[in-house]
């Protein structure tokens, strides 16, 4: 098994973290890296293309995603101290050990339209503690700012794992051993950015907040922001998440008026909860477009959201055009 411990800064060691989510941390890790090496071969371990099934959420499924899948399933429901599972990929929760004190939600594979054209994609994962009594999904329905810890695995140029267990957040790099080194402690995403990110291809069905914002944005230092704005989109969160920890910027999936029944195309649970404690931990904000994304209250394991998050100046500016 791969081993952080030995490179952790203080409050991650084992007198200061709970033994037993040290444990599931572990277990992510372990399988994380396991993914790692899937996807660092590729063609060559047989991973690309597509695997001929869909998700719940009505979406085609790579090969990768359910590989990284069944990886996270395996090995999470071998550690004693994981109570239950949920994953983008499962339509339900998976059980795991009735005495577990923890419950494991992830994203097994962020981005996976850019894995056939090998760009960087992700894990995401969020913890939380099992509350007393039977397991169901009302056990899983807890807020962001609820979370035990929280973290994400970059498959980029290097495998990076970035981890928050509410006292900052702490970078690691995968070694040539197989082992996560620390080779950042507590970024801090800086408050005030020139970068920002969204699919302008959906421009035409933004609500008028956001057509607002991103106009501003466009006209520069001809308008009311008074400086020139650069946009990045590489289509995988944890990729632009990861950009935004170390230099800044602010990322959107915002609600559109194609279906306003739909709230927005990301996942609370496994996508917004877990980047939202990271940035915050970070000195960044998170905004689903009327409160703090980590105070939104679940009403379902796969509820989408929409997404504000990023550097706290950009972030509190979009949601004062939201009060408006
Ligand atoms: P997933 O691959 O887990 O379904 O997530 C994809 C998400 C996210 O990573 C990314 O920011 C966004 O979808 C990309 O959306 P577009 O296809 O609209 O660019
Ligand atoms: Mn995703
Ligand atoms: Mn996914």
């Amino acid at each position: 098994m791969t081993t952080f411990a030995q490179f952790l800064p203080e409050h991650l060691q084992q007198n200061a973290l709970p033994e037993q989510l040290g444990s599931v941390l572990e277990s992510v890790i372990s399988a994380c890296s396991e993914i790692s090496g899937k996807v660092r071969l590729g063609a060559l371990s047989g991973v690309l293309g597509m695997a001929g099934t869909g998700n719940i959420q009505g979406e085609d499924q790579k090969k990768l995603d359910v590989i990284a899948n069944d990886i996270l399933i395996r090995i999470l429901k071998d550690n004693p101290s994981v109570a239950g599972l949920a994953s983008e990929e499962e339509d339900t929760f998976v059980a795991a050990h009735p005495d577990g004190r923890y419950l494991v939600l992830f994203d097994p594979l962020d981005g996976s339209s850019n894995i056939d054209v090998n760009i960087s994609v992700g894990t995401i994962f969020s913890i939380l503690e099992k509350p007393e009594g039977d397991l169901e999904t009302a056990s899983f329905l807890q807020k962001g700012r609820d979370q035990v810890a929280a973290g994400y695995v970059l498959y980029g140029p290097q495998t990076q794992l970035v981890l928050t267990v509410g006292h900052g957040v702490s970078v690691f790099t995968l070694d040539e051993d197989g082992n996560f080194v620390m080779t950042k402690e507590n970024p801090r995403v800086p408050e005030t950015t020139k970068e920002f990110a969204i699919n302008m291809s959906n421009r035409r069905h933004w609500l008028p907040p956001v057509q607002r914002y991103i106009d501003e944005l466009l006209a520069g230092e001809t308008d009311s922001r008074g400086k020139n704005y650069n946009m990045r989109w590489v289509a995988s969160m944890v990729a632009e998440i990861h950009r935004i920890l170390m230099r800044g910027g602010v990322f959107m999936y915002p609600q559109d008026k194609r279906d306003l029944s739909k709230p927005g195309k990301l996942r609370l649970m496994y996508e917004a909860n877990p980047m939202s404690l990271i940035l915050e931990q970070a000195g960044g904000a998170a905004f689903d477009g009327q409160i703090d994304m980590l105070d939104v209250k679940p009403v379902g394991l796969h509820q989408r959201v929409a997404v504000f998050m990023g550097s706290k100046e950009e972030v509190d500016y979009i949601r004062k055009l939201h009060q408006a």
